[in-house]
C-alpha cells in the first residue's frame, strides 16, 4: 500500500478498536482476506477521550506479522507530539493526530514527515474545518470524526455529510491533495452518501467486526469500488 498510496479513489481502513484482542493478528488477517485496503489503530489515553485503548507495542508486533500490510495510526491522544515518532518507529505508514489536540500542530506536521510517514489531522465533530486554513497544502490525509472520539460502535452524526462535502469543496478550489477519511458509525445505509460527499478512507469498526458477514461486507465492497471506479472516470 506505501507504494500504491493514492493508486484508488476509495480505500476501506478497519478499525481494530473493534475486534476481539485475543487474537488480533487473525482478526486482521481476515478482513484483508474481505479486501481491507489498510488497518487503523485507534490508539487512546484516558485524558484526550475517556478511553484507553492500544499503544506502541501492539503496533510494533503487528508489524512483525504483518510487513506489508499499511498502519493507519489514529491517534486520540493529548501531546501527541510526545509520541509520533515512536510511532512510526513502531510500523506506522500515516499518523494521524487531532487538532485540538496539541497548540503546535504546524511543528507536529513537520516532524511527522521528516521521519518520512504520510501525515493526518482529525476533527472532532464540533471543530470547524476553517482551523486548517494554514496547513491544508501540507497533509495528506484529513480525518473527519463522525462520531465523538473514544468508542466503537456508535451513531452516526448526519452533519459530518456537511463537513466532508466543505473539505471536498475545498479541496477542489484549490487544488490540494488531500485523502479525506471518514471515522466513526459507518454501515451500509450510510457508506454511499459519504462517498458522494468526498470520502477517500472509510473506517469500519463495529459494522464490520461487530456486525457484517462476510457476503454483506463483499457487497458493500462491490458498491465502493463501482463507486470509484465512476469517481476516477469523472
Ligand atoms: C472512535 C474511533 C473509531 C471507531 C470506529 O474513537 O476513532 O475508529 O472505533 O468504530 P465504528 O465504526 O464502530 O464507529
Ligand atoms: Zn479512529
Amino acid at each position: 500500500m506505501n507504494k500504491e498510496w493514492k493508486n484508488k479513489s476509495v480505500f476501506i481502513s478497519p478499525s481494530i478498536l473493534a475486534a476481539d484482542f485475543s487474537c488480533l493478528g487473525d482478526e486482521i488477517s481476515k478482513v484483508l482476506g474481505l479486501g481491507a485496503d489498510m488497518i487503523h489503530f485507534d490508539v487512546m489515553d484516558g485524558v484526550f477521550v475517556p478511553n484507553i485503548s492500544l499503544g506502541i507495542p501492539v503496533v510494533e508486533s503487528l508489524r512483525k506479522r504483518f510487513d506489508n500490510v499499511f498502519f493507519d495510526v489514529h491517534l486520540m491522544i493529548v501531546e501527541p507530539e510526545r509520541y509520533v515518532l515512536d510511532f512510526v518507529k513502531a510500523g506506522g505508514n500515516l499518523i494521524t493526530f487531532h487538532i485540538e489536540s496539541t497548540r503546535h500542530p504546524h511543528r507536529v506536521i513537520e516532524s511527522i514527515k521528516r521521519s518520512g510517514a504520510k501525515v493526518g489531522v482529525a476533527l472532532n465533530p464540533g471543530t470547524p474545518v476553517i482551523l486548517l486554513k494554514e496547513i491544508f497544502d501540507i497533509l495528506d490525509v484529513v480525518l473527519v470524526m463522525s462520531v465523538n472520539p473514544g468508542f466503537y460502535g456508535q451513531s452516526f452524526i448526519s452533519s459530518s455529510l456537511k463537513k466532508i462535502s466543505e473539505l471536498d469543496v475545498v479541496r477542489k478550489e484549490n487544488g490540494f491533495d488531500f485523502l479525506i477519511e471518514v471515522d466513526g458509525g459507518l454501515n451500509e445505509k450510510n457508506v454511499e452518501k459519504v462517498i458522494s460527499a468526498g470520502a477517500n478512507i472509510l473506517v469500519f469498526g463495529a459494522f464490520l467486526f461487530k456486525g457484517a458477514t462476510a457476503e454483506n461486507f463483499k457487497a458493500i465492497l462491490d458498491k465502493i469500488r463501482i463507486e470509484d471506479k465512476i469517481k476516477s472516470e469523472d
